[in-house]
């Protein structure tokens, strides 16, 4: 059995002390990655410079001793790769050019020539297998492709993911077409991190919770379903998480009829109806409110205790419920990792 405590919940494993990892664990909370980033120029640039994107995906490893590393880079890298234009516009979030009719999805590259586009991430991966402690684990990762979606056809991140809903109702076939080809686009992309060194993939789906009822199940599940079963058929060993992100109830059944080994848990599912009805099926990944590192105080401790409880009888990953914010403090983590390993 692997020494990697992230490898060991995994495969199933109940441990008194949950492996530990953050969302965004590499990112504007830390000096180092400020600093870091100030050096590349930009973020884009920061995500396709190996050797950066390699050192700040290191930085919190060596400031908190988490299990494990996630690759730096963006789950928006792979639709520009497809071809869409891409940018960060400063204290904004993503841009991109929108994708509407026909004409803009034919405009696309075909799902396996995203390779050239993504060499400088593979090549990040490469570096962290030869960096990184034996006892991390590494994760690489991709958004689903409904997540990826809703930010190629408005453009940009939307508070109710409103032009995705717009185009699936108005031309259905179109926007089949374009969750068929990012499917066949994740696979591969998937499969490339792996061949680079990743030992665990991480599909991200931040806004299934905004699907209902059968698009739930046509373009969240059943996407994250085919992905899951081509990637074990290439890579059978290689475990998957999935994060449908405010998937509610939903959440009840999704490792089974995804293949996923692993859901990680969103802030508004509490913690002991998950071990009841998530955990039953395997290891679950989660929940803290990414607020508690910015608030700190008693609330942090108690918090990240009760979670470690309600998960202590099924394997378990403490994580946040979502990524950490540039406003919490870099004490407070240490705080929440002494009360988890305390
Ligand atoms: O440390 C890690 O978790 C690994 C790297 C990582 C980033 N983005 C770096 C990043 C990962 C796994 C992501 C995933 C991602 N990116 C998601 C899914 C997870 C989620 O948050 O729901 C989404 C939706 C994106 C798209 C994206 N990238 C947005 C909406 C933004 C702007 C919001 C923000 O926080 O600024 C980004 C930028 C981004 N991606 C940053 C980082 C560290 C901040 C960029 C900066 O340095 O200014």
């Amino acid at each position: 059995m692997t020494e990697k405590k992230l490898m060991r919940a995994l495969a199933g494993e109940v441990q008194a002390v949950p492996p530990v990892w953050l969302m965004r664990q590499a990112g504007r909370y830390l000096p180092e990655y400020r600093a870091t980033r100030a050096k590349a120029g930009d973020f884009l640039s920061l995500c396709y410079t190996p050797e950066l994107a390699a050192e700040v995906t290191l930085q919190p490893i060596r400031r908190y001793g988490f299990d494990a590393a996630i690759l730096f880079a963006d789950i928006l890298l792979l639709p520009q790769a497809l071809g869409a234009e891409l940018w960060f516009e400063t204290g904004e979030g993503p841009r991109l050019s929108t994708l509407t009719t026909g004409a803009d999805f034919s405009r696309l590259r075909g799902a396996d020539q995203v390779h050239d586009t993504l060499a400088p991430v593979y090549e990040t991966l490469r570096i962290l297998t030869r960096e990184l402690p034996r006892e991390i684990a590494l994760i690489g990762f991709a958004g689903a492709p409904w997540t990826v979606a809703t930010y190629m056809i408005a453009g940009r991140g939307t508070p109710d993911q409103g032009p995705a809903h717009a185009l699936k109702a108005a031309n259905r076939p179109l926007f089949e077409k374009l969750i068929a080809l990012l499917t066949e686009a994740t696979v591969g992309y998937l499969s490339a991190q792996i061949e680079a060194g990743a030992e665990v993939v991480k599909l991200f789906d931040s806004w299934a919770g905004s699907l209902k009822g059968a698009d739930f199940d046509n373009f969240s599940l059943q996407p994250l379903r085919r992905i899951v079963a081509a990637l074990k058929a290439r890579h059978p060993s290689v475990p998957v998480v999935a994060f449908p992100r405010e998937a509610g109830a939903r959440y009840e059944g999704f490792a089974r009829a995804t293949g996923a080994d692993c859901v990680a848990l969103d802030t508004s599912v509490p913690a002991d109806w998950a071990a009841r009805h998530v955990q039953k099926d395997g290891c679950v990944q989660g929940n803290l409110d990414p607020r508690l590192l910015v608030e700190g105080g008693p609330r942090l401790v108690e918090e990240t205790r009760r979670i470690v409880h309600a998960f202590s009888q099924g394997p378990h990953i403490f994580n946040l419920g979502h990524g950490i914010t540039p406003d919490a403090d870099p004490e407070n983590v240490h705080r929440m990792l002494d009360a988890i390993r305390g």
